[in-house]
């Protein structure tokens, strides 16, 4: 079959940079863009953070497209106590020699899925600020795009407030009109990205791996949260790409989804109903995560990317 292509919408970040990993390394996709939001550290460092692994993996030919610095209409938020003051923890990849492609990353995704109407799946993994900004300038991609999918939200508790997870409150206003989008959102949030930690044992094979594992996924890793046998922190955005290859490692189930913005407490929250109650629903909720077929695919890719760049 031929690989399925995907856009990937960013805030490298260290999860989105095992994420982008997994998905250059599967033969089951095919990147054909990275656009950068800021989020998790600031836009300079999320785009150059997205340049550099382009080189480090090698995938040069792909465009890497810089977007919105900050939310639609709050103040930004970062998440360097979480991933480092420069986004990838201890990693420190070489600087990138080739610089990114002019021009706004949302009219990058209206362009790309308006040349290939129902073949590209765009996938989101940082604030949803420049998928709501192509949607606004361009409705229409929500007819185009093949699939809609985001490591975002969570319908039990959140990471950045108790009620919101980080993705979604960064940038509530966009994730409002993402999910109003008219097309139906692969919402994956906390409630299955918890449930993929890097225990001991993973980080162990990932020692294994050569320059990958020494030159970014160690170190990616274990900036990102203590590691013991049991415990270890969780890869989030990497659910989503892993979700792409094999949609079978998830559980997913009908729901409308609303995204609070005015609430005092409750700001980001991904409100979310599985009782229909005969409406349509706007999103697949992923509930649960096939843990150990997750570790044995994403394990394998990386060995694979491993192996190309030693
Ligand atoms: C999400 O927030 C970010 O910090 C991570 O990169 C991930 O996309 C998890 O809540
Ligand atoms: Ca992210």
């Amino acid at each position: 079959m031929a690989p399925k292509k995907i856009i990937i919408d960013c805030d490298p970040g260290i999860d989105d940079a095992l994420a982008i990993t997994l998905a250059h390394g599967s033969p089951d996709l095919e990147i054909v863009g990275i656009t950068t939001v800021g989020g998790n550290v600031n836009l300079a460092y999320t785009t150059g953070n997205a340049l550099r692994l382009r080189e480090f993996l090698g995938f040069p030919g792909v465009p890497v497209t810089a977007g919105s610095a900050g939310a639609l209409l709050r103040v930004p938020v970062d998440a360097a106590d979480v991933h480092g003051q420069y986004g990838l923890g201890e990693a420190r990849l070489p600087e990138a020699t080739l610089p990114p492609r002019d021009g706004h990353a949302a009219d990058f995704i209206i362009e790309t899925l308006r040349a290939a109407p129902g073949e590209i799946t765009l996938v989101a993994i940082g604030p949803l600020t420049n998928v709501a900004l192509a949607l606004l300038k361009e409705p229409r991609i929500a007819e185009w795009a093949r699939e809609f999918a985001i490591l975002g939200g969570s319908y039990t508790r959140g990471n950045f407030s108790p009620a919101a997870e980080f993705n979604i409150a960064a940038d509530p206003e966009a994730a409002a009109i993402a999910f109003g989008a008219g097309w139906t959102v692969t919402m994956l949030g906390l409630d299955v990205s918890r449930q993929a930690l890097a225990v001991g044992k993973v980080v162990d094979r990932m020692r294994a791996m050569g320059r990958l594992g020494a030159d970014l996924l160690v170190p990616c890793v274990e900036f990102y949260g203590m590691v013991t046998a049991d415990e270890g922190p969780a890869i989030h955005d990497a659910c989503t790409i892993a979700y792409l290859i094999d949609p079978s490692l998830v559980t997913l189930e009908p729901a409308v989804v609303q995204v609070e913005t005015a609430g005092r407490f409750t700001s980001g929250m991904t409100v979310t109903d599985f009782d229909l109650a005969g409406r349509v629903p706007n999103a697949m909720v992923g509930t649960s995560l096939n843990v150990s077929r997750f570790w044995d695919l994403v394990l394998s890719v990386y060995e694979d990317v491993a192996r190309r760049i030693d």
